[in-house]
């Protein structure tokens, strides 16, 4: 019956607190790791070139763009050095999908061509002074081997994007081709990863901040780490002695994992079968899809939803994040919204009351999954940096910026991260560890980024 589908699925998805435990561990054991040697663990653990957070002094106008995530943005900022942001502005489009998966001169245009407008449409006020040019920063929300603050070449594609042939280019080169084509007259001098650029914007506003995460479509963390704890950088020791490092932990993987047989399939059936193993049973592109495919089976070995199983069950990625969101949140008596959501979206009508009871409790599962092992992947960087026990009597405050459509919008999840934090770090050590949610915090960490390492600076 679905009943047992649900026990064993509750069985397999338990996130035990000793559980948590080996998990942040191994966390932390393959944070050592990537930061060891080049390819040395599945964390790649990426050197990122900011080596100094913003400080506040920061002055000037500057541009950020943002790819990577549900939508993709152009903003300008204006700093007047008194860790105030005068102004900003945004301009905000959904990528369109084929885009995502044909080629990189095609996408990058489709970019330098929304960079166009935004900048023609701007008022006399922003015209820069005579012989300078825009200045921007560049959020590419993929792991990419840095071989400066503003230059890089993508790993490869994570989320819903492939084009291959672009797996290998610098990607701020790419960039600059394009607006060269589109006739937009501006300078990338900083190239960031979204945590990276939450890290920085979360800095600016609070001395605190030493972590950023993403829980979004994808998900991922950045983290302030000591230069001297990171061996295969051979670069020039930075004055601050400290380097920000992309840690890629959305492809992270470990034998304590609790993965179950719709993560191997879902994971087989998609665009990068064997990577971001961890993204996948963690961030929003993937909890409504695993969902999915739970009620997929129950309704084909259990008659969940009656004696045919609905067609449209069948299709991927048909089942969306911010559906079972609403269907997890569903307070209604008799759970009018999860009824509603099963007959809009999947054209599933007349479901019995035990029966939404069912779904709900799903979303429950898997929500709650994905909440706790965030909050053990948060815990393993807490313990690679000291900063989740009391140490000479002290416990450091630390502030960690989060940021990411889940986080912000999916309650029971973000509480769930909040608490399962608290347990894992004890009272007297959970009052020193706050999140914060940094919103856009990378558009404008970006910006900050570009205008430390200005040309005109
Ligand atoms: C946004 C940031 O707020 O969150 C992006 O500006 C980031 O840089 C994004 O990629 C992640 O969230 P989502 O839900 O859009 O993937
Ligand atoms: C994916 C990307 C990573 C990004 C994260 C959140 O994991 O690989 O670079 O930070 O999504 O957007």
């Amino acid at each position: 019956t679905a009943a047992d589908i649900l026990k064993e699925l509750e069985e397999k998805c338990a996130t035990p607190v000793s559980k948590l435990r080996q998990i942040s561990d191994a966390m932390t054991v393959e944070m050592h790791a990537g930061l060891a040697s080049e390819g040395g663990s599945k964390l790649k653990m990426l050197i990122s070139y900011v080596d100094n957070l913003p400080t506040g002094d920061e002055q000037g106008v500057f541009y950020a763009l943002d790819l990577g995530g549900t939508n993709f943005r152009v903003l300008r900022v204006q700093l007047t050095g008194k860790s105030s942001i005068e102004c900003q502005e945004f301009a905000e489009v959904t990528i369109p999908p084929p885009l995502m998966v044909g080629d990189s001169q095609a996408l990058f245009d489709y970019i330098a061509a929304e960079l166009a407008k935004f900048v023609a449409d701007e008022s006399e006020k922003f015209q820069l002074l005579a012989g300078r040019t825009r200045e921007l920063g560049f959020t590419f929300s993929f792991p990419v081997m840095q071989l400066s603050i503003d230059s890089g070449t993508l790993i490869r594609w994570t989320k819903g994007f492939s084009i291959e042939e672009m797996v290998g280019k610098d990607v701020v080169q790419e960039l600059a081709k394009a607006m060269k084509r589109q006739g937009v007259n501006m300078r990338v001098s900083a190239l960031v990863n979204d945590t990276v650029g939450t890290l920085a914007g979360g800095r600016y506003s609070n001395k605190d901040v030493a972590v950023a995460v993403i829980l979004g479509t994808g998900s991922n963390a950045a983290y302030v780490e000591r230069a001297q704890a990171i061996p295969k950088w051979h670069g020039p020791h930075p004055k601050s002695g400290e380097m920000v490092i992309n840690m890629e932990w959305g492809n992270f993987r470990s034998s304590h994992l609790p993965i179950t047989e719709y993560d191997n399939s879902l994971d087989a059936d998609s665009l990068n079968p064997g990577e971001q193993i961890f993204e996948k049973m963690i961030s929003g592109m993937y909890l409504g899809e695993i969902l999915r495919r739970v009620l997929l089976k129950m309704a084909e070995k259990a008659a969940l939803f009656g004696d045919t199983v609905p067609p449209k069950l069948k299709t991927q990625f048909i089942l969306r994040t911010p559906e079972m969101s609403a269907m997890h949140h569903d307070t209604t008596p008799d759970l009018k919204v999860v009824a509603s959501k099963l007959k809009d979206v999947l054209e599933i009508s007349d479901t019995s009351l035990s029966t939404r009871k069912i779904v709900v409790e799903v979303c429950n599962v898997m929500a709650t999954r994905g909440a706790r092992l965030a909050a053990a992947g948060i815990l393993g960087i807490l313990k690679k940096t000291g900063r989740d026990t009391v140490r000479d009597g002290e416990i450091p405050n630390t502030v960690i910026a989060m940021d990411g459509g889940l986080y912000e919008h999916y309650t029971e999840y973000r509480h769930c991260v909040e608490h399962t934090l608290n347990e894992l770090l004890g009272d007297e050590v959970g009052k020193q560890v706050k999140l914060t949610h940094s919103n856009d915090g990378s558009g404008i960490g970006a910006a900050l980024l570009a205008a430390s390492h200005s040309q005109y600076a």
